[in-house]
C-alpha cells in the first residue's frame, strides 16, 4: 500500500529539484556542515554529492519509511559502496538501549569503522537513535540526517542533539554530535499523517513566535498553502526553520545559553505529555498548549501585548493543534513536573516567556499560585 502510494505521488510529482535546493549552514568551526532542502532531491542525482564519500554505508530508518524512501536514498549512494540496512520499530520505545546495542552488534559485525557513513532515514526517533549511535560507533563515524517528518525536518535532525531514552526518562542517555549533512526533502511530507504534521507544525510556529517576527507574518500570509502541500512554500518554510535553528545552534551549540529559548512552551509541554503517559499526547501537541500557557502568563503579566497571544491562538487552532487540556489533568502533579524538567537548576522554576515575536527570556518563576489558576484556567483539574 505505502510502495503504491508512492509510486503515485512520483508520478504526480512535477517540481524540478536542482534549481530549487536551498542551502542553510550550520556554522560549528571545523564541524560545519550544510543543510540542503528541495522537494523531490532524493530523487535527484545531484543529491549523491551532498553525502560523505564511504565505501560502507548503513541506512537506519523503520518498515514505514523504509517502503516509502529506502529505494531513492539507495539510488543516490556510490556505486562501489557496500549498503547495511538496519530496521527498527516504528516506536518511540526503540529509542532504547536494547536497540542501541542491537544495532552496535550489526554494524560491528560488519567492521563499520570510523570512514563509514551512518544516514538516518526517518522521522525523530529515527535521528536520534542513529546520531547516538553514530556518534559513539568507534567513538564516531559519519552521520547524514535524511529527516522524513515535519518535526525532524525543522528540528531534530539539525543541531546535533543525540539520544536514547534510561527507564527513569526521555533522552537521558546521549550527547552532541553533528552531522556531516542534512538532506531535506519537503516532498515526504506528503505521505506523513495530518496529526504528526499538525505536530510539526507547533514546533514552526514556536520558530516564528520567539525568533522572527517577520517570518510570523510570513507564516500567517502563506498558512493556506502550507495547508495544501504548496511545494515551494514549504521548502521556504522548513528553510526559514533551518536557519533559524541553526543560527542558534552557531551561537550556543551545547544550550548554556540563547538555544534554551527554543524551549518556549516546553516546560509546560513535557509535563503535559509526561502527565498523560508518553504518546497519547504528540510532543508538537502538548507544546502548541504549552506556549499558549507561557504567553497567556506573559500577557497577565504585562510582559506581552494580548494582540500577540491572539495571534499564536489563532495559527495553533487554524493547524488543529490543542488549545486547552482537561481535568484529567491535575495542576499540582503538572507544577511537580515542571519543576522536574531539565532546564529547571536548584528546584528554581524556570520559564520561556515571550515579549513580543522575536524577542523571549528565561524567567525564573516564583508564584505558584498564579501557575495553579492558570493551570485550571486551560482545563486542568485541581
Ligand atoms: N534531537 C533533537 O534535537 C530533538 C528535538 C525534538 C524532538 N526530538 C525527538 O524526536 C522524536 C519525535 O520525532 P517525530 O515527531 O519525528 O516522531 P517519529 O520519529 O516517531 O515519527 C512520527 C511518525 O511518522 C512516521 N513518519 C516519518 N516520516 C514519514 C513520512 N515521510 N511518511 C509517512 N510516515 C512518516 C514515523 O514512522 C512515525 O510513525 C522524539 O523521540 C523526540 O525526543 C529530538
Amino acid at each position: 500500500m505505502a510502495v503504491l502510494l508512492k509510486l503515485l505521488l512520483d508520478l504526480f510529482s512535477t517540481a524540478l529539484t536542482d534549481n530549487l535546493v536551498s542551502k542553510v549552514k550550520v556554522e560549528l568551526a571545523e564541524q560545519s556542515y550544510n543543510i540542503d532542502i528541495a522537494a523531490n532531491l532524493l530523487n535527484s542525482d545531484s543529491s549523491r554529492q551532498l553525502l560523505p564519500q564511504s565505501k560502507q554505508y548503513a541506512i537506519i530508518s523503520n518498515q514505514k519509511v523504509a517502503e516509502l524512501y529506502l529505494e531513492s536514498v539507495k539510488k543516490i549512494l556510490p556505486e562501489q559502496s557496500s549498503l547495511t540496512v538496519c530496521l527498527i520499530p516504528d516506536s518511540e520505545t526503540s529509542k532504547s538501549p536494547e536497540q542501541y546495542l542491537r544495532l552496535m552488534d550489526i554494524l560491528l559485525k560488519e567492521n563499520f569503522n570510523r570512514s563509514s557513513t551512518i544516514i538516518a532515514l526517518g522521522g525523530g526517533v529515527v535521528g536520534d537513535l542513529a546520531g547516538f549511535v553514530a556518534a559513539t560507533l568507534h567513538r564516531g563515524c559519519n552521520l547524514v540526517q535524511i529527516p522524513t517528518s515535519l518535526l525532524a525536518q525543522v528540528d531534530s535532525s539539525v543541531g546535533g542533539k543525540t539520544a536514547i531514552n534510561h527507564q527513569t526518562g526521555k533522552n537521558l542517555i546521549g550527547c552532541f554530535y553533528q552531522p556531516k549533512a542534512v538532506v531535506i526533502d519537503p516532498a515526504t511530507l506528503k505521505t506523513l499523517d495530518q496529526r504528526q504534521f499538525a505536530a510539526g507544525m507547533a514546533e514552526v510556529i514556536k520558530y516564528a513566535f520567539i525568533q522572527d517576527d517577520t517570518f510570523l507574518q510570513w507564516l500567517e500570509d502563506n498558512a493556506p498553502a502550507i495547508k495544501a502541500f504548496d511545494m515551494p512554500i514549504l521548502a521556504e518554510m522548513i528553510s526559514h526553520c533551518c536557519k533559524i535553528k541553526a543560527l542558534v545552534v552557531s551561537a550556543d551549540e551545547k544550550e548554556t545559553g540563547q538555544r534554551v529559548l527554543l524551549n518556549f512552551g516546553h516546560t509546560f509541554g513535557h509535563a503535559i505529555e509526561n502527565v498523560s503517559g508518553y504518546g497519547k499526547w504528540l510532543h508538537g501537541e502538548a507544546v502548541s498548549v504549552g506556549m499558549l500557557m507561557a504567553s497567556k502568563l506573559a500577557v497577565d503579566n504585562q510582559l506581552m501585548d494580548e494582540q500577540y497571544l491572539k495571534r499564536l491562538h489563532s495559527l495553533l487552532s487554524y493547524f488543529d493543534l490543542p488549545l486547552s487540556i482537561s481535568t484529567d489533568f491535575s495542576s499540582v502533579e503538572l507544577i511537580s513536573l515542571m519543576y522536574r524538567d531539565k532546564k529547571n537548576l536548584n528546584q528554581k522554576l524556570q520559564l520561556v516567556l515571550p515579549r513580543r515575536p522575536g524577542l523571549s527570556e528565561l524567567v525564573v518563576w516564583r508564584d505558584e499560585s498564579a501557575l495553579i489558576s492558570l493551570l485550571i484556567e486551560f482545563g486542568a483539574g485541581k
